[in-house]
């Protein structure tokens, strides 16, 4: 069969991973190592969902814009006069040269370094030097209006751009409607972002994701986080989309002193914490005050660049008064991710074993990993 998928996932395979928790089969290794199932991820899943691309805070003012990649393809974020975010192609349509290949602050046009191309920043072709003859811009019969970038379509959520390339996803709102449920005791439009983190995974983005959904690793992992979120207190979520885990009775009252700013109405005694993923690559953690993104860019098969936002509630909670407390939880979360990173890495190295596909699932701690490859044997299909 010439189906890269079809060779890995064959109804009996799909049938086998289908099956409950408790007998049901992994993925194939073959999934998380062959550079072929990415290219077909990329076409089949990320081209064709809603995939979380870039941050409006990195956009702030007109003009700024932000080059970024969807699916393997190039996008770019761009702020409108009007204080709109929008999302294009990033690739000119005189002879297809990346546009963007920076990010700008304030630019009046985008402008193609190749042959000087320039587009306001509703993708509208404004300059053509020369197209009609040395000093002349213009070509009888050439018309700017046909000629403009290709437009992507987008939804800018709070500080974060959602982008579905294919445009015929399902409505954003229908496809995070579970994800918005479980947060919508929390006043998104109160975070305030504080700085960001980034890491390269040796790992493919698979792994990155199941690693998230389980807590069955907390007490050999992660001993700090376990202390505090004790991994047996955690609820399981898997609805559509929406996968991860919650835990009512974990956190500390303060992580140092002085408290930070709640969101409004989270009352003093709330320490809920909830570790949500929405399908395929964006998650938050969130609790009564703080909150952080993390967002994986698949690189290839077997390497993933991991972007971290922390961002806290109001203002006030960025004033340096603060700063120990703020401090306080980014070392956190740190420390938790960088122990994640070398298992990762052996993960992806033990996928070329051909052992590798006997591996089972725990029935009772790890139903969301388990339905996360579900998704995905899913959207490939
Ligand atoms: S390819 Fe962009 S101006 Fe020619
Ligand atoms: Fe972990």
């Amino acid at each position: 069969m010439n189906d890269v998928i079809a060779r890995y996932l064959d109804a009996a395979t799909r049938a086998a991973v289908a099956a409950p928790t408790k007998t049901a089969a992994s993925l194939p290794p073959g999934l998380y190592t062959d550079p072929a199932v990415f290219e077909a991820e990329n076409q089949r899943l990320f081209a064709r969902t809603w995939m979380c691309a870039g941050y409006a805070h990195e956009v702030p003012n007109p003009g700024d814009a932000l080059p970024s990649t969807v699916a393997g393809l190039p996008v770019v974020f761009v702020r409108g006069r009007d204080g709109v975010v929008r999302c294009f192609h990033n690739v000119c349509p005189h002879r297809g040269n990346k546009v963007v290949t920076r990010p700008l602050k304030g630019a009046p046009t985008l402008v193609c370094r190749y042959h000087g191309w320039g587009f306001d920043h509703q993708g509208a072709l404004k300059l053509t030097p020369h197209w009609g003859g040395y000093g002349k811009p213009n070509d009888a019969g050439f018309d700017r209006a046909c000629h403009g970038l290709t437009p992507v379509r987008m939804v800018h959520w709070h500080d974060w751009l959602f982008v579905n390339l294919s445009g015929d996803a399902p409505s954003f709102e229908t496809f995070m409607a579970p994800f918005a449920r479980h947060l919508e005791a929390h006043d998104l439009s109160r975070l305030r972002h504080e700085s960001a983190a980034t890491f390269n995974i040796g790992a493919n983005w698979k792994l990155v994701e199941e690693n998230f959904l389980e807590v069955l690793h907390l007490p050999t992992v992660h001993r700090g986080l376990n202390a505090v979120a004790p991994f047996q207190e955690h609820e399981l979520v898997l609805e559509d989309a929406c996968l991860g885990t919650i835990i009512r009775t974990g956190l500390p009252e303060s992580w140092a002193d002085p408290a930070l700013p709640r969101f409004p109405g989270v009352a003093a005694d709330n320490r809920t914490a909830f570790n949500l993923a929405l399908f395929p690559t964006f998650k938050l953690v969130v609790g009564p005050d703080h909150c952080a993104s993390m967002i994986e860019f698949p690189v290839d098969a077997s390497h993933t660049h991991q972007r971290w936002d922390f961002y806290f509630v109001g203002d006030e909670a960025l004033h340096d008064r603060y700063g120990p407390t703020r401090r306080a939880i980014i070392d956190f979360f740190s420390e938790v991710n960088s122990e994640d990173i070398g298992i990762l890495e052996d993960m992806q190295a033990t996928r070329a074993s051909p052992v590798a596909a006997n591996t089972v699932f725990s029935a009772t701690w790890e139903p969301v990993v388990h339905g996360f490859q579900k998704l995905v044997a899913r959207s490939l299909a």
